[in-house]
């Protein structure tokens, strides 16, 4: 069997609206257009990502009994949700009951498991090293979900704006790895920071270019990605649902406008994990 590179990696920032989904949704698509194995899971009661890829009316009959929230609340298998979209991209959906599972995750989690803050690890575990990459989307909060998709993960990417209101939600992201990898619990001692990636970014406005620099100059393990998301119209349709995107997004035998800068940052991510022997690139967190 290929050896896969074999690593799971989370996209969050308690932060709404700072491209998320679109870095999941876009990355997932990168990482496959260079013939990769990607999974990418929806854990989202927004469903945003499970949108973005427009599946067709069998596919959405599976989502609904086959969903990430299936997963939680009646211990399904998550090799039985495994949806493929391409040859080497499948999809775990998110549902609108994953509101529900989080409240339940919140109030009675021993209702739902012994351990209710690895049940997405415990899920993911047994087919793990079929793919190269899993790429969990996380809501906009630092709940449950949240958790248990930092807890299943071997890394974390955080979106963020470069705008002072965004650093807060930079250093509150950055707060709870430390308790995940560090605290009491020690619930995720492998824990890492892959990298903060700018998205949406002008480089036309000084005070973002100023943002940027005084992120790069922070040093040691706090990794900014050199590749920068910048601000695109063509983006905005991730967020009119079910619009073109999906075809657009899925469309991996061009390159799209869109899809370039994830592109870039896809390969820096390649020369991460699998470094060539003339690469600096293994000084990074890998
Ligand atoms: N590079 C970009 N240029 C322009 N618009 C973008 C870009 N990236 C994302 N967007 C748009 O910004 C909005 C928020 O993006 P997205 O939904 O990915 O964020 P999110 O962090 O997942 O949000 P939420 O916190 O609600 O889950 C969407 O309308 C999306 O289309
Ligand atoms: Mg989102």
């Amino acid at each position: 069997m290929t050896q896969r590179t074999n690593k799971i990696i989370c996209v969050a920032n308690q932060k709404g609206g700072v491209a998320k989904t679109t870095t999941t949704a876009y990355l997932g698509a990168a990482l496959a257009r260079l013939n990769k194995y990607v999974l990418v899971v929806d854990s989202d009661p927004q469903c945003n990502l499970t949108y973005s890829l427009e599946l067709d009316e069998p596919q959405q009959e599976f989502t609904l009994e086959n969903n990430l929230a299936t997963i939680y609340e009646s211990g399904q298998a998550a090799e039985d949700c495994l949806l493929r979209i391409r040859d080497n991209l499948t999809l775990i959906a998110g549902s609108s009951d994953l509101v529900m599972t989080e409240i339940t995750l919140d109030s009675n989690p021993q209702s739902l498991a012994q351990e209710p803050e690895r049940m997405m690890r415990n899920a993911l575990t047994p087919f793990r090293n079929r793919f190269d990459y899993t790429i969990i989307d996380c809501p906009p909060s630092q709940g449950m979900l949240t958790l248990n998709a930092l807890v299943a993960s071997d890394y974390v990417i955080i979106p963020t704006l470069a705008s002072v209101i965004s650093l807060t939600g930079l250093e509150r992201m950055l707060e709870q790895i430390h308790e995940i990898v560090n605290g009491d619990m020690a619930l995720n001692p492998e824990l890492k920071l892959l990298g903060v990636l700018l998205t949406r970014f002008r480089k036309d406005r000084n005070a973002e270019v100023e943002m940027e620099e005084k992120l790069r100059a922070v040093p040691e393990e706090f990794h900014v990605f050199k590749t920068v998301i910048p601000d695109r119209s063509q983006f905005g349709l991730l967020g009119e649902l079910k619009t073109q995107t999906g075809k657009h997004l899925m469309d991996l035998s061009m390159v799209s406008y869109s899809l370039l800068p994830y592109l870039t940052l896809a390969m820096e991510i390649e020369k991460i994990f699998a470094p060539t022997k003339t690469s600096t690139a293994t000084k990074s967190k890998a």
